[in-house]
């Protein structure tokens, strides 16, 4: 598949569940052969040798990219924004799009609390909800299944990512404010991206051209 001539495969780590399954639909339309259902392989390598592919919890892509572990990630912008990473982030794939919101009962006005509790996976990101209205709380950090917060009384709310809407329509709770949008990014090691440039460009320009990508 690979125009570059190197031995090195280029090392990708990919965010497990719904990114890596666009991810690999993208790639598998470029031309890479790749397995059509990973299963429960947690690394797999085109047949050409020329793409080599870790699937990781989604908060730990920038971790591997960061620390040289891999070449590049591709990760979704709410986990970038979470934490502070010595990375490049090189394009946005227009793929697992979402949107930040701001969830709770319908009836739900945070304008008429004076200390709102949120529950959710993105304390960062809620702490500056917060600050951006002006609005004094405390942001209870859970792991996931977040929605559980209003319904036991954890939380008066949640920050979480919305894709279908079904998780919070099945729990009945709505979004009350869209935050901001989000979608996956194409992530690269400062290093390595010095280093491996050709191969990073040549991947890039790969998943631009199957995604119809202007940038
Ligand atoms: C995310 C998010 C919501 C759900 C939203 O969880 O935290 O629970 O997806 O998707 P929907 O709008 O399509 O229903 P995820 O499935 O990634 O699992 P997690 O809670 O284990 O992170």
């Amino acid at each position: 598949m690979s125009q570059v001539q190197s031995t090195n495969p280029l090392k990708i780590a990919v965010a497990k569940g719904r990114v890596a399954k666009q991810t690999m639909k993208a790639l598998c339309k470029a031309g890479y052969t790749l397995p059509d259902d990973p299963g429960r392989s947690l690394r797999i390598m085109d047949e050409d040798k020329t793409i080599d592919m870790l699937f990781v919890k989604s908060a730990d892509v920038p971790t591997y990219v960061e620390l040289g572990v891999v070449d590049i990630g591709i990760v979704g912008k709410d986990v970038i924004d979470e934490k502070t990473y010595q990375i490049y982030e090189l394009m946005d794939l227009q793929i697992g799009k979402c949107d930040l919101c701001l969830a709770a009962y319908e009836e739900f006005d945070y304008n008429k609390i004076s200390f709102l509790k949120i529950a959710s996976k993105y304390p960062v990101q809620s702490y500056a909800f917060l600050e951006s209205k002006g609005i004094q709380g405390q942001v209870i950090p859970l792991e996931g299944s977040v929605e559980l917060g209003p319904i036991v009384g954890l939380s008066d709310c949640i920050i979480d990512i919305v894709e279908t809407g079904r998780t919070l329509e099945e729990n009945n709770l709505k979004v009350i404010e869209s935050i901001k949008p989000i979608s996956s990014r194409l992530i690269a090691n400062k290093i390595r991206y010095k280093t491996n440039t050709d191969l990073i460009l040549e991947f890039m320009n790969t998943l631009k051209l199957q995604l119809s990508l202007e940038v």
